[in-house]
């Protein structure tokens, strides 16, 4: 006769186990269908009226460095958003913008902008996209701009002809009697590119489009008729959440792994579509969420959903990731300000570590239903470096926090271990700005101009018989060096 009590003490155990231990295997060459990740694709977007700002900024050149030497080339940087649409040029202009505003937190109603914008582009290290006006339906003007653009920014990769069109306001110059639809905007996207590309070349970021699916790259495509030619790239942009007209934001659903997975396969069809035609596919502008991140967005959770959205997004087929930074100091979701470098953008340096210079191909390790996100990347020849090991359990700072113990299998032998570095805080909801110590090894940090202070230390687990089993908090985040 079995011991009741034992009997209950051992289902414990079993459920106890089944909860917290999960497994993994890492292939020992690359899989057939593992992409090839872009190495810009944790690009940046920066509002268009703040950019000036933001090139005054340390931080900028300091958190862009970060990157460019993690993954070996400069992140690309596109320079846009609602205000490219309220921005007039003045070639007279000897500043880079000129605008005033009741409060520097708030964003400006109109602008102009001049010469100097484009000389502080060309001081970008990596290809520079810039955002034009096409809501004041002013050709000239921004035929004006472009040409000035072309001439001085070597880096130059491409224009977007306006931002979100869909949320033009009625009565805005470029909305024709017939109104406002996807299909008008196409045929007006069609008509500014076949209009100015004999000026400019075939140089235009196309779509811009925020309302996904109702206004598509893959609806725009047959619209656009033979100005696909004029086309570059492709650009969408996505926002996971929004406080938009008092909305609420969840951390909880924005860190959800199987959350993530099924949010970002929604772009696979649209990748695809930009592909089907020969060109890149950009979300040309992201981030956590809308308009300006609605308190979920300086949080560690939000690190987070940085490093898993990337890892999905390549996955399925996304180019580039633009992050998006707006007003400064006024910001949520911001990697860097004038004063603090936040929680995000430890997602962010931690990510692009992870896929560092030598990675060839990605591959996820789960299967995107559980908490737990599981990847790898392999070497040009196919072989294993890299496993990132991600608990998506949201951990709020109140009570235990759980911990899974993860094995994974198929690890090199060699030496007995392997090197493990962290990405932690002390929960989900752990801001910089608030005091929290948000770590990478226990040591690294970032000043407020993103310089890092301290260094980075590696955990050593035992390996054996390509076995090995890494403690994984809660709401953290794990490298393994294979
Ligand atoms: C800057 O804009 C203000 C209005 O916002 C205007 O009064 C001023 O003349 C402009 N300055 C220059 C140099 O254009
Ligand atoms: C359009 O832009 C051109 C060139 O900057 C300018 O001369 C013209 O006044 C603008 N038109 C309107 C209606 O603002
Ligand atoms: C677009 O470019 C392709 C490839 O260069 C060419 O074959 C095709 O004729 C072009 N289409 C138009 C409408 O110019
Ligand atoms: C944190 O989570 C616990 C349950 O795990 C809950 O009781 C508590 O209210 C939460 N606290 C906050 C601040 O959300
Ligand atoms: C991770 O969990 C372990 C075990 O629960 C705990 O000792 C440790 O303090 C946790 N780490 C953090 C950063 O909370």
């Amino acid at each position: 006769m079995w011991n009741p009590v034992a009997v209950r003490l051992i289902w414990t155990l079993v459920l106890v186990a089944s909860l917290t231990c999960s497994g993994f295997v890492v292939p020992s060459t690359a899989p057939a269908s593992a992409p090839t990740v872009d190495l810009r694709v944790l690009s940046l977007s920066l509002e268009f009226f703040a950019f000036p700002g933001y090139m005054q900024l340390t931080s900028t050149t300091n958190c862009l460095a970060h990157l460019a030497s993690l993954r070996g080339t400069p992140p690309a940087v596109r320079i846009g958003g609602t205000t490219q649409d309220r921005a007039t040029y003045d070639p007279s202009l000897t500043a880079g913008v000129n605008y005033t505003v009741a409060s520097s937190a708030d964003a400006p109603d109109s602008l102009t902008y001049g010469p100097p914008f484009f000389t502080l582009a060309a001081q970008l290290q990596g290809p520079v996209t810039i955002g034009l006006n096409r809501q004041l339906n002013n050709q000239t003007n921004t035929l004006l701009a472009a040409k000035q653009a072309e001439k001085s920014v070597p880096n130059l990769l491409a224009f977007e002809l306006g931002n979100e069109p869909e949320f033009y306001a009625s009565g805005s110059p470029i909305i024709p009697p017939s109104g406002w639809s996807p299909a008008a905007d196409g045929a007006s996207q069609q008509a500014w590119q076949t209009a100015l590309a004999p000026s400019l070349g075939q140089v235009f970021q196309a779509a811009v489009y925020l309302q996904f699916p109702t206004w598509s790259t893959a609806g725009l495509i047959p619209r656009l008729g033979p100005a696909i030619n004029h086309t570059k790239t492709f650009s969408g942009h996505s926002y996971p959440q929004s406080a938009c007209g008092g909305a609420s934001t969840n951390l909880q659903s924005l860190m959800s792994h199987s959350g993530i997975v099924s949010y970002t396969s929604q772009y696979k069809s649209e990748a695809a579509a930009a592909h089907a035609q020969g060109k890149p596919y950009f979300l040309g502008e992201t981030n956590s969420g809308r308009p300006g991140g609605g308190g979920i967005s300086p949080t560690f959770g939000a690190a987070l959903w940085i490093v898993d959205y990337v890892l999905q997004g390549a996955l399925n087929g996304i180019d580039r990731l633009y992050f998006h930074q707006g007003t400064i100091g006024n910001c949520q979701y911001c990697f860097w300000g004038r004063f603090t470098t936040g929680a995000p953008w430890y997602g962010a340096y931690f990510v692009s570590q992870f896929l560092g210079t030598d990675s060839a191909a990605l591959a996820a390790l789960d299967d995107g239903t559980g908490g737990l996100a599981a990847y790898a990347v392999f070497s040009a020849a196919g072989a294993p470096l890299r496993v990132l090991v991600l608990n998506s359990a949201y951990y709020n700072g109140t009570g235990t926090r759980a911990v899974s113990h993860v094995a994974l299998q198929g690890l090199p032998d060699a030496g007995g271990t392997v090197r493990v570095l962290r990405l932690t805080a002390p929960s989900a909801v752990a801001r910089v700005d608030e005091g929290a110590a948000v770590t990478i090894g226990g040591g690294l940090t970032f000043a407020g101009d993103c310089s890092g202070v301290g260094t980075p230390a590696l955990e050593s687990v035992p390996v054996q018989g390509g076995a090995a089993t890494v403690a994984v908090n809660a709401s953290e985040a794990v490298i393994l060096y294979l």
